[in-house]
């Protein structure tokens, strides 16, 4: 599908349906979660894909004081996309609970307030910097978004097969389905705005070379966010590595001004290939990750 303008693609975006309706989360079946037993190595990486998802609430703010949230075609998609977002790690939670891994009634709250004032720092910095390139920073915005959705959508995709829990697979599937459609906006706008100039495409990979860190990482701990990364894509023969780079790094390479980009397959490998032997045992890593969620 080849849209030409940023408003055909908000139009296509409109006519999806959302698939986490509250009819769809309640109708789930609730009362079954817990028959089914997960590893527990995986109750980190719902924890920081619960965050990752209720932090979009910050990021939608920020990004209303960018170039790009003012764009009025962009702020009408992030409306959308910050409230999906946010149900992402609301049904999260519940999940979380329904196995028994009780978190607290303002977990939400607290995961806001978790976030360390250096990210706040960064990103005054960054807000600046962009409201200084004005709306050529369309671009940049977008891209940078399209690898983050993508990174996403392949991180539920990877937790639904190694979980294998069904009522888990039920919830990731309606969420697969509605970042493929952020995806698709993000991309099908980056390639856009990127086309239009070079200048445009040279800003956009100067600040994903510079700035690109794995989703969630800055807002929420590295460690976190290095762990996740190698619980769900580390193993002995490198293959989910080479699926990050077949599913992320190469789509990436489609967009204008992105061809040969490396940044993001080297930091992923580096992350498994350097914790992934770490991670054989579930009750240290619980000890080692900051579970403060989980009273
Ligand atoms: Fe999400
Ligand atoms: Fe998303």
């Amino acid at each position: 599908m080849a849209f030409e303008s940023s408003k055909e693609v908000l139009d296509w975006y409109d006519k999806q349906e959302r698939t986490l309706t509250d009819e769809f989360i309640e109708a789930l079946p609730w009362n079954e979660v817990s028959d089914t037993p997960i590893d527990e190595k995986f109750i980190p990486v719902l924890l920081y894909m619960r965050d990752v998802e209720v932090l979009t609430e910050m990021y939608h703010r920020e990004l209303q004081r960018t170039p790009t949230g003012r764009d009025p075609v962009i702020s009408k998609f992030m409306e959308r996309w910050g409230i999906e977002e946010v149900t992402h790690g609301q049904v999260l939670d519940r999940f979380l609970n329904a196995m028994g891994y009780k978190t607290p009634e303002d977990w939400q709250k607290q995961t806001h307030r978790n976030v360390p004032k250096t990210y706040h720092a960064n990103t005054y910095l960054l807000t600046t910097i962009t409201n200084l390139l004005g709306s050529r920073f369309t671009a940049t915005h977008m891209a940078f978004g399209a690898i983050h959705e993508m990174s996403t959508g392949q991180a539920y995709r990877k937790m639904k097969e190694l979980a294998n829990h069904p009522v888990l697979s039920q919830i990731l599937d309606a969420i697969i389905k509605e970042e493929a459609a952020h995806t698709h906006f993000y991309r099908s706008v980056a390639r856009i705005e990127l086309a239009k100039s070079e200048t445009a495409q040279k800003i956009a990979r100067k600040v994903v070379e510079t700035f690109w860190r794995p989703v969630g990482q800055g807002s929420l701990a590295k460690e976190r966010t290095e762990y996740c990364i190698a619980a769900l894509f580390g193993d002995d023969s490198g293959d989910g590595v080479d699926l990050l780079d077949r599913t992320v790094t190469r789509r990436a390479h489609q967009l204008p001004g992105f061809e040969n980009l490396s940044k993001t397959t080297s930091r992923f490998r580096e992350i498994c290939q350097r914790l992934y032997p770490t991670l054989t045992s579930a009750a240290t890593v619980l000890v080692s990750i900051n579970l403060y969620a989980i009273v």
